[in-house]
């Protein structure tokens, strides 16, 4: 189906950033935004691009109380020919639905969701830096304006698309990967098995904050979080997925329930199961980690996101102690990652896969 969205322009446009060094995340918002509402009955209709601004709230809105609300995050990267890529943005759709259901939140046709991502990134396609490592954000997230202090879903939602431009998550030199120092978190859980772990939504990364902020007081730019059962096992890395090379396999976590099934997490692992690497999805304890640090079959470490793509583990702190991962070098695997997958991403590299890129 095709779909035609409504566009009202904006009258004041404002000032691009000249600065690609300082970009930042969040601070430089397009001059459009995609807007649609969902009414019961109705479904999802009008969606139409309005002017970037603010939205207006009635203060008894169910979402600003009880949270029932979805975001999804994804990247358009300048390509040499000028255009621009996005990245399997079908992986950013499914899981909209899955966190969708699990929210109470009505699906959404996936092309629908595609099409207002295109119609929105191609109409202020001009806000896409182009220094290496910078990028167009794309926000895509669903909320309700309903009053009400029921504890229930509610029957009319928003679904709006905000871009921003931003800058590069490895700093100065778009390839200098770096070992980054995490604090391995033993008291505070991201997610339980049975909650809302796996899907997309704000409760999630609200409850997250205070162990971010004991990172960082400590010298960490990350948490490793573990299991809510038995604090034994690993989970996630901050906002990102986890890799461990062990021997000869890559090990990640298997999704349990409690894990955001990140679109760069199933690209590596696809990657390194062509490229013939044994990945096993498994439950990892954090005991086997530290054991093949110190006996030296850990080889390498790293977290994957659509920020960082991929963030190489240097140290893991835990209780005081520092569990040092190859020396803090980068590893092999860690960067043959990064460059094959920012390769693809930015249009440099061809599409090894060949439907992950969409060019528009
Ligand atoms: C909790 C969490 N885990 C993992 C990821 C990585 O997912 P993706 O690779 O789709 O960006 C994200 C980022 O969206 C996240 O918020």
């Amino acid at each position: 189906m095709d779909y035609v969205f409504p566009v009202t322009k904006t009258t004041t446009p404002k000032e691009k950033p000249t600065n690609c060094k300082s970009l930042g995340f969040g601070k430089y918002f397009t001059d459009h935004m995609f807007i649609m509402d969902y009414d019961e009955g109705q479904g999802w209709h009008d969606g139409r691009i309005v002017p970037y601004g603010p939205i207006s709230f009635d203060p008894g809105a169910t979402t600003l109380h009880y949270g029932q609300m979805m975001f999804e995050g994804l990247k358009a990267y300048r390509n040499p020919e000028g255009g621009l890529n996005l990245f399997r943005p079908d992986m950013n759709a499914k899981r909209l639905n899955n966190t969708n259901e699990r929210m109470c939140i009505p699906p959404m046709d996936e092309e629908l969701f595609l099409a207002a991502v295109k119609a929105i990134v191609k109409l202020d396609a001009d806000w896409t830096p182009t220094d290496p490592g910078t990028s167009l954000y794309i926000r895509p997230f669903i909320l309700s304006p309903e009053v009400s202090f029921s504890v229930l879903p509610a029957k009319k939602y928003w679904f709006i698309i905000i871009l921003c431009a931003v800058g590069a998550y490895y700093e100065g030199n778009e390839s200098k990967l770096h070992g980054s120092r995490i604090l391995v978190e033993e008291k505070f859980i991201r997610a339980a098995i049975g909650g809302t772990g796996y899907a997309k939504t704000a409760g999630n990364y609200a409850c997250g904050m205070i162990a971010s902020i004991k990172a960082h007081e400590q010298g960490c730019e990350e948490v490793l979080w573990l299991d809510s059962n038995e604090h034994k096992y690993v989970e996630e890395v901050g906002t990102s997925n986890a890799f461990f090379v062990i021997g000869d396999k890559v090990i990640t976590p298997e999704l349990t329930g409690s894990i955001l099934p990140g679109v760069t997490r199933d690209s590596a692992i696809q990657l390194l199961r062509k490229w013939g690497y044994e990945v096993e999805e498994r439950r990892i304890e954090l005991k086997e980690v530290f054991d093949a640090i110190k006996d030296g079959s850990l080889k390498e470490a790293w977290a994957t996101g659509t920020a960082c793509v991929i963030s190489p583990i240097g140290v893991l702190n835990y209780k005081g102690e520092d569990y040092v991962i190859n020396n803090e070098v980068v590893g092999d695997i860690s960067q043959r990652l990064y460059d094959s997958l920012y390769g693809m991403q930015t249009g440099k590299l061809p599409d090894e896969m060949g439907n992950w890129i969409v060019r528009l």
